[in-house]
């Protein structure tokens, strides 16, 4: 299936080089929209229905005929053998289904949900290339696992610089760079790192951050649908993810619970606030308030134009060399990918808590409950 969502559906179709690509969206709240790209239904006026909305996009540039060798060769490490061996046929061209066209479809939905995030509730998402190959944006690089084996300490695995960045990183710093990586010098090394891939016919990959900022706690489910367990599905749909890791990820592993804890504090308005946040704005699968952020592993694309010696798919071997359109770094174009599947999650898990409480609300109160359940107050 190729559903996504539980109360907020987000439906695509489409393949690399068919007609068009697109959505539906079910679960969409009524309100006030406009939007660029081609709406087929859910949508009057400018107002959206409540109803599902049909989004489609054309697919201008349809060019079949690169993709003559794929016919006898299945790309390695793409998807053409794993799709044929699913359904017994293949797309003729291209990557089909498999292709990043299909995403189109999703960043159409993930922009409405953040839109209504962003005015309902000031949810801001920005995502960034974090690397590219071993060019790492400097504040997100661990010392922690240079250091010696004894030493405990966590370093900066959680830097300032890394928590400043989280905090007022804007999607309009991130676009002013080609390579979607917020830091001039940084960017700079990348764009040569993938010019030099290109140059090679080699691919490269790397690594995209994305925080999402004003979240209200209580979001996520206690068991399956634990907010980074929907997090991590979304993120590894994503085509050519490997890795996924929220919070502290794989570098908390190497600091002890004495320093990897949040600690609790009260703000100004009597609210309890951590003091870090090595847990990525989640906890037992719930959210905090907190800032989310996690990070995702893009490989190095498959289709690559140096001649790799592979086989056909009737077993022959040869050397393939692929001609077409490809990416020598995914990367950069898959930023706006992940902020979309981000919204997608967050307007998900708003309607199914929202509902839980509207539900919960409508029911008779209790109103005698256990002294083991009641949370003492304190005088301020
Ligand atoms: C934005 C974006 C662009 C992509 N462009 C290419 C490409 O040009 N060539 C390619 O081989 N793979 C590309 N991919 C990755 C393939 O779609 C993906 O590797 C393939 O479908 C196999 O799936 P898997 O890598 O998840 O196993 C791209 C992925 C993304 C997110």
């Amino acid at each position: 299936m190729s559903t996504f969502g539980k109360l907020f559906r987000v439906t695509t179709y489409g393949e690399s080089h068919c007609a068009s690509v697109g959505a539906i969206i079910d679960g969409c709240p009524p309100r006030d929209e406009k939007d660029l790209v081609q709406l087929q239904s859910g949508l009057e006026m400018g107002v959206t229905l409540g109803t599902p909305i049909g989004l489609l996009v054309k697919n201008e540039d349809q060019r079949p005929h690169d993709y003559s060798e794929t016919d006898l060769y299945p790309r390695p490490s793409h998807a053409d053998w794993t799709y044929l061996e699913k359904y017994g046929i293949k797309a003729s061209s291209g990557g089909g289904r498999s292709s990043a066209r299909e995403t189109i479809g999703r960043v159409a939905a993930g922009a409405i949900a953040e839109k209504y995030l962003k005015l309902a509730y000031g949810i801001e998402i920005v995502a960034f290339v974090s690397s590219v190959g071993k060019v790492h944006l400097p504040s997100t690089i661990s010392s922690a696992s240079t250091s010696s084996e004894e030493d405990d300490t966590a370093q900066d695995a959680l830097s300032k610089d890394f928590v400043n960045l989280l905090s007022t990183i804007t999607r309009e710093e991130v676009d002013k760079y080609l390579t979607r990586c917020p830091h001039p010098e940084t960017s700079e090394k990348m764009t040569q790192r993938i010019i030099r891939a290109k140059n090679a016919h080699d691919s490269i990959g790397g690594t995209v951050t994305c925080v999402i900022r004003n979240v209200p706690s209580g979001l996520g489910e206690p068991v399956f649908d634990k907010f980074e367990a929907s997090l991590a599905q979304a993120m590894l749909s994503i085509p050519a993810t490997k890795a996924f890791e929220v919070g502290s990820g794989f570098k908390g592993t190497e600091v002890p619970g004495s320093q990897h804890n949040d600690p609790f504090v009260k703000d100004e308005a009597g609210r309890l606030r951590t003091t870090t946040n090595w847990s990525g704005g989640i906890q037992g699968g719930i959210t905090n308030g907190e800032h989310i952020y996690f990070r995702i592993g893009f490989k190095s694309p498959a289709t690559i134009s140096q001649p790799q010696e592979t086989a056909q798919y009737d077993g022959t071997p040869g050397s393939l060399a692929t001609r077409g359109r490809h990416d020598p770094c995914v990367v950069p174009r898959a930023v706006p990918i992940v902020e979309a599947m981000a919204a997608l999650v967050v307007m998900d898990q708003l309607l199914i808590q929202n509902a839980r409480k509207t539900a919960a609300s409508l029911l008779p109160p209790i109103t005698t409950l256990p002294p083991t359940m009641i949370i003492p107050k304190k005088d301020n």
